[in-house]
Formats: C-alpha cells, sequence, structure tokens
C-alpha cells in the first residue's frame, strides 16, 4: 500500500483524493492546509488526519508520496521540503514560477533519490494519445505549421476567489495557468523549441499578469506554431484547440476543451478508417481522467523503479517556454535559444 498526503485542500485537491481512492494500493492518509475547515471533508470522507503545519505533518506521518495543491508560487518550497523527507513529489502544473525554481525541485528530487511527477493531465486525454501516435508514425509527413489556440473565459470572480490568483509571483495570467496545458502538448507533439516572439496584455481582468497572449514559436524542426491565448472571451469558454499542417494531411483537436477531432484528413487513410477513430474518441473523449493515470502510474514507477511518465524535466520545459513568451514580450525582441 502506497500512503499519500495531500498539501493545499483548494479547487484541485478534490480530483487528487478523488483519484487516489480509485486505485488499488493507494491511500489517502493525511491533509495539509492553513485554512482548517477546508480538511474536514477530507477528514470526514477519508478518515485522515489533518495537519496545518506542513513540515510536521511530514515529520509524523507515515507517508509515500505528497499531491503538491497549493497555489503555484508555493510549489518548491513545498516540494524540496517533501524531497528532503524522503517522501516521492507529485506537484501540480505548473510545476514552479521560474526555471530556477523548478531546477531547485529536480535537484531535491535527485539528491534524495525520490521519484518527481508533474501534473499535466491533458497528456493523457484520448484525442491526444491518438495524434500523437499519428505523428509518431510520421503520418502527416513533413510538419509545416501548427496553431494552437485557447480562448476561454476566467471571470473577474475567478480572479477574485483568491489572492494568489493573477499575481505574477504566485499565478502568472492566461499562460502560464491555461495555455501551459497546450504549451506542453506542443513539446510533446513537435519536439524542442529554438526561437520565440510574443506580445501580451492585459485587456479586461484586474489582473496584474496577462489575461491575453499571442506568440510564435520555431521548432528545432523547422516548423512553426502560433499560439494564441485568452481568458476573456465572452461570456463562456470558447474555443480549445490545436492544428498540425502536414504535407500530407491536416489533423485538429477542437472544441471548447481539445477533446474532439474536429478535422482528420490523412493521405493513404481512408474515410472509414478516419471516421471510425473520431468515433472511438466522441465515444469517451476524457477517457480515465488524467490526474488518476498521473497518480497510478506514480505508484507503479515507484514499484518498478522508473521515471514517472510526466517528469520534473517535462515540467521545466514547458515552464521555461511559458518563461521565453513572457522575457520576449517584455523584452520586445525575438529569443533565441542557445
Ligand atoms: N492540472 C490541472 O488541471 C489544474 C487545475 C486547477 C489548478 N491546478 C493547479 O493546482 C494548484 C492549486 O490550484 P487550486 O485552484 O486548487 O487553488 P486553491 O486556491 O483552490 O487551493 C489552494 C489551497 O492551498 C492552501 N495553501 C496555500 N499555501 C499553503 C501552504 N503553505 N501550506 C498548506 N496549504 C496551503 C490554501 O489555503 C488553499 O486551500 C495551482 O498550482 C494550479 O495551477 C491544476
Amino acid at each position: 500500500m502506497m500512503n499519500f498526503a495531500i498539501v493545499g485542500c483548494g479547487f484541485i485537491a478534490k480530483k487528487h483524493a478523488t483519484s487516489i481512492d480509485n486505485i488499488e494500493g493507494a491511500k489517502l492518509v493525511a491533509v495539509c492546509d492553513k485554512v482548517p475547515e477546508l480538511m474536514l471533508p477530507y477528514v470526514e470522507q477519508y478518515g485522515v488526519k489533518e495537519y496545518e503545519d506542513f513540515e510536521t505533518m511530514l515529520k509524523i506521518e507515515d507517508i509515500d508520496i505528497v499531491n503538491i495543491c497549493t497555489p503555484s508560487g508555493s510549489h518548491a518550497t513545498l516540494a524540496e521540503l517533501a524531497a528532503k523527507y524522503g517522501k516521492h513529489v507529485i506537484v501540480e502544473k505548473p510545476i514552479a514560477m521560474s526555471s530556477e525554481q523548478s531546477t531547485r525541485i529536480i535537484q531535491a528530487a535527485r539528491a534524495n533519490d525520490v521519484k518527481l511527477a508533474v501534473v499535466h493531465p491533458n497528456r493523457f486525454r484520448p484525442v491526444a494519445i491518438k495524434l500523437k501516435a499519428i505523428l509518431e508514425a510520421n503520418l502527416l509527413g513533413k510538419i509545416s505549421h501548427a496553431l494552437c489556440i485557447v480562448n476561454w473565459n476566467r471571470g473577474q470572480e475567478y480572479y477574485n476567489q483568491a489572492t494568489w490568483r493573477g499575481t505574477k509571483e504566485f499565478d502568472g495570467g492566461v499562460l502560464m495557468n491555461q495555455a501551459i496545458h497546450n504549451l506542453d502538448l506542443l513539446l510533446w507533439f513537435l519536439g524542442k523549441p529554438s526561437k520565440v516572439v510574443s506580445m501580451e496584455a492585459t485587456r479586461l481582468r484586474e489582473i496584474e499578469a496577462e489575461d491575453v497572449s499571442t506568440g510564435i514559436i520555431t521548432f528545432e524542426s523547422g516548423v512553426l506554431a502560433t499560439v494564441q491565448a485568452s481568458t476573456t472571451a465572452y461570456a463562456k469558454n470558447f474555443e480549445e484547440s490545436i492544428t498540425i499542417f502536414g504535407e500530407k494531411g491536416t489533423v485538429k483537436i477542437g472544441g471548447t476543451n481539445a477533446l474532439y477531432f474536429e478535422y482528420l484528413d490523412i493521405e493513404g487513410i481512408n474515410t472509414e478508417k478516419l471516421k471510425e477513430w473520431k468515433g472511438i474518441v466522441k465515444s469517451d473523449p476524457w477517457g480515465t481522467p488524467g490526474h488518476e493515470q498521473i497518480i497510478k502510474d506514480m505508484v507503479q514507477a515507484i514499484k518498478e523503479n522508473r521515471s514517472p511518465a510526466i517528469t520534473g524535466e517535462d515540467g521545466l520545459a514547458v515552464l521555461n517556454l511559458v518563461e521565453l513568451f513572457y522575457e520576449s514580450a517584455k523584452e520586445n525582441r525575438i529569443i533565441t535559444l542557445a
């Protein structure tokens, strides 16, 4: 049995607790939050111990894995501490708020010989898995370019829920919080970036960070990707999509949550086959929730002494890409990677 603890009992912690509960051989034993009443539902539902102080929980409880579900700007300090106490770490996205913080987490995990996984659950969506397989089989031939769009709605009331939201130190804007999922998919699909240029603005929300961003990535392969993201779409989520244009095919995954094949046309694959692929995805668009798969994978990774499916290095790579977008927008220049 693997014993889990959750730190940060807000919105996303519920998904972690439900996922742990669904996994054979996993047990939630403790939770930690600065706000005591937020821990009560977990105590009632799972019979866990509650702690207001993270280090006290790490000292007292027999924990194998800590799930970090606190504001993004606190991930580094908490993850480092958990690693120092010899606990494996599952950290919510973004891994941290800077490359420096992310590297500290990765080094702490290495130094203490614990495993580190970052929660980028969209990689486990059936449509993303299928698109990855299409690309790996080189069915689209040479890729020309890609288009990545996230036009979502997060109203002022969303940002007003907590003081950390929309701040540069603890949350970031649409790129760091929302579109990071899509940037992670772009890296997974298209490889390493070599150049980034970006512009951003804070148009409609009263927050410190950006609510609109547009940028271009050149990948090492030469593929060009345009990224356009916002939380200002009226009055609800409008579109989340990735389109990949290759010499032998065009694929768009889209909808309001990038869950479906919206367009699928590939040379040499007959209409019936393409329809079948679309249908399989449509019949179960979410699949097994990504959170559950990531947590389950961590249990297996420990048992098999292998790396988790989504590593600290994966988390750092996409965090670094977001940083480059910010740097380019701030300095008004194209960033070329060494
Ligand atoms: N992977 C996803 O799909 C996904 C979705 C939503 C949020 N997230 C990420 O999860 C994290 C949390 O987001 P949320 O929406 O649940 O936030 P939230 O504000 O609802 O919850 C955060 C909780 O952490 C607690 N907390 C803060 N500092 C603490 C500390 N030092 N010790 C103990 N408790 C502390 C707060 O009291 C609060 O209850 C963020 O990093 C966010 O980006 C990921």
